[in-house]
C-alpha cells in the first residue's frame, strides 16, 4: 500500500518538547486511545518520555469501536500490565471508573511519598494522547463545565490550571499532545479515517478506496445495510462504489458515478460511526 501523509518534522519536535514540560508537572498519565484503532492512535515515544511514571490507557468512542475487538484489545493491555478503561466521553460511560484507576495507579507514588513523611499531597494528573481522541471532551467532563479548556495545538502557551476532581487528585486542565507517528502507512490511513490527522495532507479519495476495501472484507453487511445495497463477497470496490451511487444518488448527469460525493459520503458517514461499529486495528496482529 502507498499511502501517504504529508507531515512536517518541526511540528513533531515542538510537541515533543511541550510534552517534555508537561510531563514533568504530573504523577500519572491517562494515555487516551481511540477504540477503533488502538494501535495506530498510541505514541511509542510517549513511554520513553515517561520513564517510571504511572500510566493508565483510556479506551475512548467504544461506542463507535467493534465491541468484540473492543474486549480483545482490553485483554491485550491487561497482559502487558497496564490498567486499561474503556470509555464513552460523549455519554460519560466508565468516567468514573477512569478516576477511580488513576488513584489506585496513583497509590504507589502515595507509599513513596509517605515514607518520605509527605502527607496530604494530591496526586497530579493529565490526559494524553493524539488530536482529535477525545481528551478535551474528557477533561470538560471531569471539570464538569462546557466550555473548551484545550488549544488543540502542540507549542501554544497558555495557563494552566489543576481542578480537583477527586479528594486527593488534581487534574491538568490542558491536554498533552501527542503527536502521530506516520512511518507506517496503515497506521496513517487508520488515523485519516478516524479524523486524528487533517483531510488536507491526504488523498481522500485513495482513502475511502481503502477504507471501503476493509469494510467489503471485514464488515460487509454494516455497508450493505447502512446503504441499502448488496454485493458478493470480495466485490470490487468500484462495483460497491457504483451500487452506494445508486442507492443515495450520488450520480452525474448522464448516470454517471459522481465520485467526489461517494468519497465524501463514505468517510463521513465512517468518522462519525455512521457506518456501524467498526475497529481498523486488528487485536490479533
Ligand atoms: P481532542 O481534545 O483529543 O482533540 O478531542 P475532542 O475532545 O475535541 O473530541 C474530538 C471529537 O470526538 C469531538 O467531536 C467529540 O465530541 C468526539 N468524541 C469525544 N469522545 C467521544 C466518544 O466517546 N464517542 C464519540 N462518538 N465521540 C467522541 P466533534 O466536536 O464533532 O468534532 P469532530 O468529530 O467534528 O472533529
Amino acid at each position: 500500500m502507498d499511502f501517504k501523509i504529508q507531515w512536517f518534522p518541526g511540528h513533531m519536535t515542538k510537541a515533543k518538547r511541550m510534552m517534555e514540560q508537561q510531563l514533568k508537572l504530573v504523577d500519572v498519565v491517562v494515555e487516551m486511545l481511540d477504540a477503533r484503532v488502538p494501535r495506530s492512535s498510541t505514541n511509542p515515544m510517549l513511554n520513553q518520555l515517561l520513564g517510571q511514571k504511572p500510566k493508565i490507557i483510556a479506551l475512548n468512542k467504544v461506542d463507535m469501536a467493534d465491541p468484540a475487538k473492543t474486549e480483545a484489545w482490553k485483554d491485550i493491555f491487561k497482559n502487558n500490565g497496564l490498567p486499561v478503561c474503556v470509555i464513552d466521553c460523549n455519554t460519560g460511560k466508565g468516567v468514573k471508573q477512569l478516576v477511580a484507576a488513576v488513584q489506585k495507579a496513583a497509590q504507589p507514588v502515595i507509599d513513596k511519598w509517605l515514607k518520605r513523611g509527605v502527607k496530604n499531597r494530591s496526586i497530579r494528573v493529565m490526559i494524553v494522547g493524539i488530536p482529535n481522541v477525545g481528551k478535551s471532551t474528557l477533561i470538560n467532563r471531569l471539570v464538569g463545565k462546557n466550555k473548551v479548556l484545550a488549544a488543540d495545538k502542540p507549542g501554544v502557551t497558555r495557563g494552566q490550571q489543576w481542578v480537583t476532581i477527586a479528594k486527593g487528585l488534581e487534574l491538568l486542565d490542558t491536554p498533552g499532545v501527542l503527536w502521530p507517528k506516520f512511518d507506517d502507512l496503515q497506521i496513517g490511513l487508520n488515523l485519516a479515517l478516524t479524523g486524528a490527522i487533517k483531510e488536507d495532507v491526504y488523498d481522500r479519495e485513495q482513502a475511502a478506496w481503502l477504507l471501503t476495501e476493509k469494510l467489503i472484507a471485514s464488515y460487509p453487511q454494516l455497508l450493505k445495510d447502512k446503504y441499502a445495497v448488496d454485493f458478493e463477497a470480495g466485490a470490487p470496490v468500484q462495483d460497491v462504489f457504483e451500487k452506494i451511487a445508486v442507492s443515495r444518488g450520488c450520480l452525474k448527469s448522464g448516470g454517471l458515478l459522481d465520485l467526489d460525493k461517494v468519497v465524501q459520503l463514505v468517510l463521513r458517514d465512517f468518522r462519525s460511526g455512521k457506518t456501524g461499529r467498526v475497529t481498523l486495528d486488528e487485536p490479533d496482529k
